[in-house]
């Protein structure tokens, strides 16, 4: 059985509480955040057997086997390098640092310490996108001519708050926008070049922003925005037909059309719980099988992602404090 302790009892830490009960192979042992009664009142909803009030306390436990982390993600490389010095294996929420030379510091202390670490994108392991992939990959729309993808919200929160807090890693980049890019990148792969545009927030992060990315033989129309509401369902446009995606980074459905608009397939896996538990079950096995690093959700995809955000920021000249 692999223990697993939570950082952070905030917001999306509910989800994985909420997952994991149903995965073989994993239990939910220890739960830390910095204020104790907040341990202690997930303690209690979710039945945990461990709650600590100091991130390092938790990490003491000889008990505690891996991580999940979901701190904001300006914090991410300083917990995980915390959890390292731990020995604890880790599965980080996304984006899993604030650029690429953060991530490649924490994979190379992870294989010095010999402790498994995966990046928490949780689309990758959804049945409804790896099926979806499989069957584009076979001809399911013929080739890929464009894809559409955008993840929009309005946020309304104070200035502070991690989603517009500057040094917290804040913007909708790295936030939401990180979901169309990867949703490109699992039908696409890497673009040749890109073109992008952005709107700042007053805290100085992206409040909304423009992605195009270029292929050789497709394009990539991609949004994210924390100050506007949006469509949340993705195309894929092939040369036979198009699939639509609704809720493209979290759910369970997709619809395949021919180009006279008729469906010609329905693809659903509804979820076991909430879409979590599929990630989880990735480091359970991973770990059962002694591999340091997911196929999946690899280190080399991981660096992948976060390049892309540099490359993108840099055009934006957008820099966290912590890169200064
Ligand atoms: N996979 C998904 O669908 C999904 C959805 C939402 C968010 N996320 C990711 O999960 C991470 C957390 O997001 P969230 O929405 O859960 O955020 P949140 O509600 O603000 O929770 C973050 C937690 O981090 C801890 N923390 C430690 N130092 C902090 C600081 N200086 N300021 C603020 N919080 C601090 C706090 O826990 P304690 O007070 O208990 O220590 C806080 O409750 C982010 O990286 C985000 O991108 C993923």
């Amino acid at each position: 059985m692999i223990r697993f302790g939570v950082i952070g009892a905030g917001n999306i830490a509910n989800n994985f509480c909420e997952a994991i009960n149903v995965v073989e192979g994993a239990s939910l042992y220890a739960i830390a955040s910095r204020d104790i009664k907040k341990a202690e009142d997930y303690q209690k909803t979710y039945g945990i057997k461990k709650a600590y009030g100091s991130y390092k306390e938790m990490l003491e436990d000889p008990l505690l086997d891996c991580v999940y982390i979901a701190t904001p993600h300006g914090l991410h490389y300083e917990h995980m390098m915390l959890s390292l010095e731990h020995d604890k294996h880790i599965l980080c929420e996304k984006a899993f640092t604030l650029n690429e030379s953060q991530a490649k510091a924490v994979f190379t202390k992870a294989k010095e310490k010999q402790c498994f670490v995966m990046e928490a994108m949780w689309t990758r392991f959804l049945p409804m996108v790896q099926t979806l992939k499989q069957g584009i990959d076979e001809g399911l729309i013929g080739d890929i001519k464009v894809i559409d993808a955008q993840l929009c919200f309005d946020i309304p929160v104070a200035e502070d708050h991690r989603v517009l807090a500057k040094h917290l890693g804040g913007g909708a980049l790295l936030d939401v926008g990180i979901y169309p890019i990867t949703f490109a990148h699992i039908f696409l792969g890497k673009p040749q070049s890109f073109e992008t545009t952005m709107t700042p927030t007053a805290t100085k992060v992206d409040g909304s922003n423009k992605i195009t990315y270029y292929y050789e033989n497709a394009i990539a129309y991609l949004k994210s925005s924390i100050i506007e509401k949006g469509d949340t369902t993705a195309l894929i446009k092939g040369s036979k037909g198009y699939a639509k995606v609704p809720w493209f980074w979290c759910s369970g459905k997709a619809e395949i059309f021919d180009l006279e608009d008729r469906l010609i397939k329905t693809i659903d896996y509804p979820h076991k719980v909430n879409g979590f538990e599929y990630e989880i079950e990735e480091v359970v096995r991973c770990l059962n099988n002694q591999q340091l690093e997911s196929f999946v959700m690899s280190h080399q995809t991981t660096l992948e992602m976060m390049r892309q955000m540099d490359d993108i920021r840099k055009v934006w000249n957008l820099k966290y404090p912590q890169e200064d």
